[in-house]
């Protein structure tokens, strides 16, 4: 690589944004271009299903930067510019309207394709929320409607639920799982959500799929769930989870691994080649093995951490994963990852809306989950990434000064 590289972030999401920032904030010198297939400047993507969605806040506020502020710091943004091919023999990457783009370190951060249901059928009140033009799309249709249905409980479908009861519409919603949000959160906070949106007037069935599709003029008008029943409704809304984008990764014959593409600690596929976000399989330095996280503060983060790593020596990237979601008045953080956990322990009162749950293995705390809790999940990083072992007593006393116990450890 010559002194002034070129390095080319293909997504223009909140971590190519991230990267072109961090990069030119640790004072590299070399040309930065920012490719994105969408039409608008990289935005905040969670306002979407929540402020966006229900009105609270302009189009303009979704945005990262003020447009002029990419020319500012030398960072060429290419939008409405999709990436086909990437070749990896003489490192450039063809875009769909011909053109080529060669680089000296390439980024992938290109997210995830959300998933459609493949019986369901494209017509002008069946959604999905992925872009802004997808979140603008929802945002009118939501409000002309009085009976609103999601498929699938998981973020997207239960963000979209709770915003819709907070604007005063019918909600209805269907999940083939017994229980809502259990990809990320497991069957006991599964439960507590689900207890969370009936009690709001969320029409939940689980544990059922939509079996028809009633149409008429361009539009669905009622569906038929696999338990026989029929129901009407104004606009549908899919939500059933998200395909990680890996095609340029198998273009370059990188390695792919638990749904993306594998990348050491530095979040490295190849020499001079990264990946963040959702389609980095990250050899965490931490948990030892392979995270993969779909959530937008990981990709932001993993952004910066890859801008330090160009801009100077490739160095692990330690942060522990964390996301959140708002429903309603309820604010759910998530620190770290429980996919190997021999023990949950409690801190707070469930019933009570404010608790956090610890999940830990030999003693070791793997992830802390807090509901209206932020607190304990701000004072666990440090516990989480230097493997302390509390014991755990103190962490189950919402009383115990945990602030105190990171500090000493
Ligand atoms: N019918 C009903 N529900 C279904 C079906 C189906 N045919 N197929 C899947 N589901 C359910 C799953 O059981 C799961 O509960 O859809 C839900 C999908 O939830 P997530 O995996 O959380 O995906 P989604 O809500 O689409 O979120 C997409 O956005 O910010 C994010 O991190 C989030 O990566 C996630 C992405």
């Amino acid at each position: 690589v010559t002194a002034k590289p070129t390095v080319v972030v293909v997504g223009a999401g909140a971590g190519g944004d991230a990267v072109a920032w961090g990069l030119r904030k640790q004072g590299f010198q070399g040309s930065i271009l920012l490719i994105g297939a969408e039409s608008e400047r990289p935005y905040n993507r969670p306002y979407l299903s929540k402020q966006l969605l229900r009105q609270e806040i302009t189009t303009e506020k979704t945005f990262l930067r003020p447009a002029q502020e990419y020319e500012r710091r030398n960072i060429q943004l290419l939008l409405n510019r999709r990436v086909v091919r990437a070749h990896g023999s003489d490192r450039q990457l063809e875009l769909q309207s011909g053109g080529r783009i060669p680089w000296d370190v390439l980024v992938l951060a290109t997210g995830s394709e959300p998933r459609w249901l493949p019986d369901a059928p494209r017509r002008a009140n069946v959604f999905t929320l992925r872009s802004l033009h997808d979140g603008l799309a929802l945002q009118t249709a939501v409000a002309g409607a009085g009976r609103v249905m999601v498929v699938g409980a998981g973020f997207i479908g239960m963000e979209v639920a709770a915003s819709a009861r907070q604007l005063g519409k019918e909600v209805l919603a269907v999940e083939v799982a017994p229980i809502p949000m259990g990809r990320a959160l497991g069957e006991e906070m599964g439960q507590i959500y689900a207890r969370l949106h009936r009690s709001r007037g969320v029409d939940l069935r689980t544990g059922v799929s939509v079996s028809r599709w009633i149409e008429s003029d361009d539009r669905v008008r009622a569906v038929e769930l696999s338990d026989g029943t029929r129901e009407e409704v104004d606009l549908i809304l899919i939500g059933i989870g998200v395909s990680p984008r890996v095609a340029l990764a198998e273009d370059l014959g990188l390695s792919l691994g638990e749904g993306g593409v594998r990348v050491d600690e530095a979040l490295r596929a190849a020499p001079d080649v990264f990946c963040i976000g959702d389609i980095a399989a990250h050899q965490h330095p931490v948990y030892g093995r392979p995270l993969r996280v779909e959530h937008w503060q990981v990709a932001q983060r993993q952004g910066t951490g890859v801008a330090t790593s160009v801009a100077g020596q490739p160095e692990p990237y330690r942060e522990i994963p964390w996301f959140w979601s708002d429903q309603y008045d309820v604010n759910l953080q998530y620190l770290g990852n429980s996919r190997d956990f021999d023990e949950t322990i409690t801190r707070g009162n469930t019933e009570a809306e404010k608790f956090s749950i610890f999940y830990r293995k030999d003693g070791v705390i793997q992830a802390v989950l807090s509901i209206n809790d932020a607190r304990t999940g701000r004072f666990s990083r440090d516990l989480i990434s230097r493997r302390t072992v509390v014991d755990g007593r103190i962490l189950a006393d919402p009383d115990s000064d945990l602030k105190g116990l990171a500090a000493s450890a």
